[in-house]
């Protein structure tokens, strides 16, 4: 049983009429129970017997951080608990977004709910709005602030009313907390500047390059192309700093508890303001150690917990989501493992079905995201996916060379291969997308660009080729129709539901040109929404598309989490089938053909999985019977089938 489920039990007598409740006992009552593990956590970490008044330190800060948290927030965290494992739920759908791209600002976001709620969405993801450096500032994940709302937003006031309105309606709410850096100008890193002792001990600091040099000996590169190295030298302070990310992004030294310490009151500042999930920012490179490549450490996992636990006792509704963009052997372990099972991250990004999905387009073969999903070490109960077609990152080709050489692949030709076709570096390929941070010395690189154009819809209007057309809408309806219904939180990136083309606006802004992830940053065309009823378009196509598959998926309790999807082997190299089934037999089956041609399935699958009655499939996607003539059913282009089980 993990922590969150113990304060459920205990809290139980009191949930069942959170008029009675006393917020404060039951808040003393969560820190006897997880103390414990706190303390196992800090000493963990921060050993030295020096470290001690640190830890007393905290056990003050916990009762004053309950105190800054509203009564209504207070039992609003109850009201959570008492939910269960509410992010699990069939009801979830998901949008992130800029706010400023989206619609101007705070306010803009808040006169957008009703499109929120037409389209089914329930879980917002919106893109940092604190303040950040004017200039450069890699879409506001340099950090000025963890709580000044950037004047281009609103104000302070502007978020609170928003997230008073989405919780009064039912909508989550998730906002990122950027806990491995801060910007170059965040207040410490201004007095580290200046030369003080004590804010050079939050960041990194080396007067030569003796130690940054051991560290990069082992240290990977984030952003070879624009950042190379791991380190920036200031010549303010005549110092070396580490900064993984840009140059302009100091990593917080953890070493130093009282960085710890600081962070967790910023995250109670920044979640205080109305956030449901917190979006841990790159938190693989949370720990850093000489010798390793310092991404996925036992340290930062005992600092993502640590973090949690402390939270929990503060704010128990809130949950954490782990962006941690690695191996599916690595992601698993942020939903914490051994006893720290469930008290860690209770949501992570699939970053692996995302990069396979992608991966079986270009291939028009699911043989790797069969092989890959087969071989994926299960996650826990209680945890569960962001499942994902885009967002405003790159795509990352996190595929298994192993795996592709068992395919009888070389693993270097088909990565080249995947960048060429989504890259632009194959005449045939419909896909227009861009090469990100390619790195000529290993042929790494990443691909960027938005849904719609990597799925060919760009390059088939500019030729009017209706048919490509019509392909590119399928695919996207697809890939979208595979998030939604397999296990977890489908979570569409904010333009791709009307097929939003690339967006080439960056290359004229000197501070964005270099990151063509700019070019799947797009604005939202609202013209596009008005237009959605007049006449038939892609966009009008994809939208309903979308909004038909998201109130399906809410009315069918198979598509809640329960570790329930179960992938079955279709024995056709161009087919993805799994099944979500639920405690009474019942039963979708997800059937998703990813080539160009039609593709046949033996019909004694369907037969052995229960899914033929009176010699017919029920379709719930298109609401169609289909009756089987034959041994052998043909799957359409890019068609998607959930069957239901009769
Ligand atoms: C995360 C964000 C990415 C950002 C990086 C550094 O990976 O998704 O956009 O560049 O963190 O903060």
């Amino acid at each position: 049983m993990n922590q969150t489920a113990l304060h459920r039990m205990l809290a139980l007598k009191d949930l069942k009429d959170l008029k009675k409740v006393s917020p404060q006992n039951l808040f003393d009552l969560r820190v006897t129970t997880n103390l414990p593990l706190i303390k196992e956590l800090f000493y963990s970490l921060y050993k030295d017997p020096k470290h001690d008044p640190y830890f007393k330190e905290l056990l003050e800060l916990l009762p004053s951080l309950f105190q800054t948290r509203s009564d209504e927030l207070k039992l609003h965290d109850l009201h959570l608990l008492k939910k269960g494992n509410w992010y699990q739920s069939e009801k979830m759908a998901g949008m992130q977004l800029y706010v400023d791209l989206f619609n101007n600002d705070l306010k803009g976001i808040e006169e957008k709910i009703p499109y929120f709620k037409t389209l089914g969405i329930n879980f917002l993801h919106l893109m940092p709005i604190t303040t950040r450096p004017k200039g450069e500032n890699d879409g506001g994940y340099a950090v000025n602030s963890y709580t000044a709302v950037d004047r281009r937003f609103g104000s302070k006031k502007d978020l609170l009313s928003l997230t008073s309105k989405l919780r009064a309606e039912g909508i989550y709410l998730m906002l990122d907390f950027v806990v491995n850096h801060t910007s170059d100008e965040y207040p410490w890193a201004k007095k580290a500047l200046q030369g003080s002792a004590k804010y050079q001990g939050y960041y990194y600091m080396y007067p030569d390059r003796t130690i940054p040099d051991t560290f990069e000996a082992s240290l990977p590169e984030v952003f070879p192309a624009t950042s190379p190295g791991n380190f920036t030298y200031r010549k303010e302070i005549d110092h070396w700093v580490m900064t993984v990310f840009n140059s302009y992004q100091w990593d917080l030294n953890y070493t130093n508890p009282k960085v710890f310490l600081e962070m967790l009151s910023n995250l109670v500042a920044m979640i205080n303001s109305g956030v449901d999930v917190v979006r841990f920012d790159a938190l693989a490179f949370l720990w850093k150690k000489i010798g390793t490549n310092s991404q996925n450490l036992p340290e930062a996992h005992m600092l993502i917990s640590l973090f949690r636990m402390c939270l929990q006792t503060i704010a128990p509704g809130v949950i954490f989501l782990a962006e941690a963009i690695v191996a599916p052997k690595e992601i698993i372990k942020y939903f914490g493992e051994g006893n720290r099972e469930g008290n860690e991250c209770e949501v992570a990004y699939n970053a692996s079905l995302m990069a396979l999905l992608w991966n079986s387009i270009a291939t028009k073969k699911t043989l790797l995201l069969n092989k890959t999903l087969q071989n994926s070490p299960p996650k826990p109960q209680e945890s569960t996916w962001i499942n994902y077609v885009r967002c405003h990152d790159d795509i990352g080709l996190g595929l298994d060379d192993h795996y592709i050489s068992e395919l009888g692949w070389d693993p270097w030709l088909h990565r080249k291969f995947l960048l060429d076709y989504y890259c632009q570096g194959l005449d045939w390929s419909p896909a227009v997308g861009y090469q990100f941070m390619y790195n000529p010395s290993t042929g790494d690189g990443r691909i960027t660009g938005s849904c719609a154009s990597l799925l060919g819809l760009e390059k088939a209007i500019r030729i009017q080729h209706t048919a490509a057309i019509e392909q590119a809408i399928q695919k996207i309806l697809m890939l979208h129709g595979i998030i939604l219904s397999y296990g977890g939180i489908p979570l569409i990136y904010a333009g791709d539901e009307i097929g939003t083309l690339n967006d080439y606006s960056y290359l004229d802004d000197d501070h964005k040109k270099y990151d063509s992830r700019w070019v799947n940053r797009p604005s939202h065309s609202w013209q596009t929404v008005a237009n959605l009823k007049e006449k038939e378009t892609p966009s009008s196509i994809i939208f309903n598309g979308l909004k038909h598959m998201i109130s399906l998926r809410k009315k069918n309790k198979v598509f809640a989490d329960a570790n329930n999807t179960i992938l079955h082997d279709p024995r056709n190299p161009h087919l993805f089938m799994f099944e979500r089934n639920g405690k009474n037999k019942e039963g979708v089956l997800v059937l998703a053909n990813f080539d160009e041609h039609p593709q046949i399935l033996g019909v004694d699958v369907l037969h052995s999985l229960g899914y033929i009655k009176d010699g017919a499939l029920s379709d719930i996607h298109t609401s169609q019977k289909r009756k089987l003539n034959s041994g052998l059913m043909e799957v359409q282009p890019y068609e998607l089938l959930w069957l239901v089980k009769p």
